[in-house]
């Protein structure tokens, strides 16, 4: 599919998404939204892909935020009447229950870094840089920033961030947890799509349970995200992956996964 502001590539059994508007640091407006989607969905659909990888063309940026220029003509009225950013929450990955890393190589600013969050995981470039700088532009973030960077790194430094519109480089991101990753910026797009191979070699149906366990922590108390992870263990033990995987340790060979 040809798609105007995204470029996707399959290599091997994980796809490459690379958010490409370079002129505008590849800010996020409706089209790349609505090509995300798409892209997404096809990843979702595609039993031959196990893992995918979301990045920025060029050096200096994954997203430096929602397109300034597209919101600068909109009104209230339309904002509120279009249900602004709501696809990003609702139609973007909501749906996506295979494995997903953002590869940050440079400026992840407000959307920017909301996407990035929306990732089950991010890989940082060194030269990334982190920050929800909304405040700078008489607003605040609006598709998730002040929730899901107050789980990611609590409330102290969400709160510095929000409110200063700071950025954090990638050595404070690791630190603070935002990120799994730092890795030498000519080494990210090889770093994440090795991580997504080896996530892309392992049981399929395993990957998306402990996917699912995983985001569970965000939703539910201890004790009904321990009940729930138990559940789906149980429910993992039915795969014919689960025989496999097992009867592989045991036998001292390599797996081979089916998916069933
Ligand atoms: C539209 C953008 C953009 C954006 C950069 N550009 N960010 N266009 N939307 N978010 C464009 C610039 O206008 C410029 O194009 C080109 O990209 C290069 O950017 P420069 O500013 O010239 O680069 P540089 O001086 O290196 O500065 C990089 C930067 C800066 C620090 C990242 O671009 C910046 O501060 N960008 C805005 C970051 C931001 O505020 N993001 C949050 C957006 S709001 P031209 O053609 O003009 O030269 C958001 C959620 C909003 O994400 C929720 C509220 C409802």
């Amino acid at each position: 599919t040809d798609y105007k502001n995204i470029l996707v590539e399959q290599r091997g059994n994980v796809t490459l998404v690379t958010l490409n508007r370079p002129d505008s640091l590849n800010a996020l407006n409706t089209g790349v939204l609505a090509d995300l989607i798409d892209a997404f969905a096809a990843y979702e659909a595609d039993d031959t892909q196990r893992c995918a990888v979301l990045t920025g063309s060029g050096d200096k940026a994954f997203a430096a935020g929602a397109d300034i220029k597209e919101m600068v003509e909109k009104d209230t009225a339309q904002f509120f009447n279009e249900d602004f950013f709501a696809g990003w929450t609702d139609d973007f990955t909501r749906r996506t229950r295979k494995p997903w890393i953002a590869a940050v190589n440079g400026f992840a600013l407000g959307g920017g870094c909301e996407v990035a969050m929306m990732a089950d995981f991010i890989i940082a470039s060194d030269k990334a840089r982190f920050g929800q700088p909304e405040i700078k532009l008489g607003v605040l973030p609006g598709m998730g920033g002040t929730q899901r960077l107050v789980r990611a790194v609590g409330k102290a430094k969400a709160m510095d961030l929000c409110l200063t519109g700071r950025m954090m480089d990638a050595a404070e991101a690791e630190a603070s947890g935002l990120v799994a990753r730092v890795v030498e910026h000519d080494r990210l797009l090889d770093e994440a799509m090795e991580a997504a191979a080896l996530i892309a070699s392992m049981a399929p149906l395993a990957a998306m349970a402990n996917k699912e366990a995983v985001d569970a922590a965000f939703e539910n108390t201890l004790d009904q995200g321990i009940k729930y992870e138990r559940r789906l263990f149980q429910v993992i033990t039915a795969t014919d992956d689960k025989t496999e995987g097992m009867k592989a340790f045991v036998e001292k060979r390599d797996p081979k996964w089916t998916g069933r």
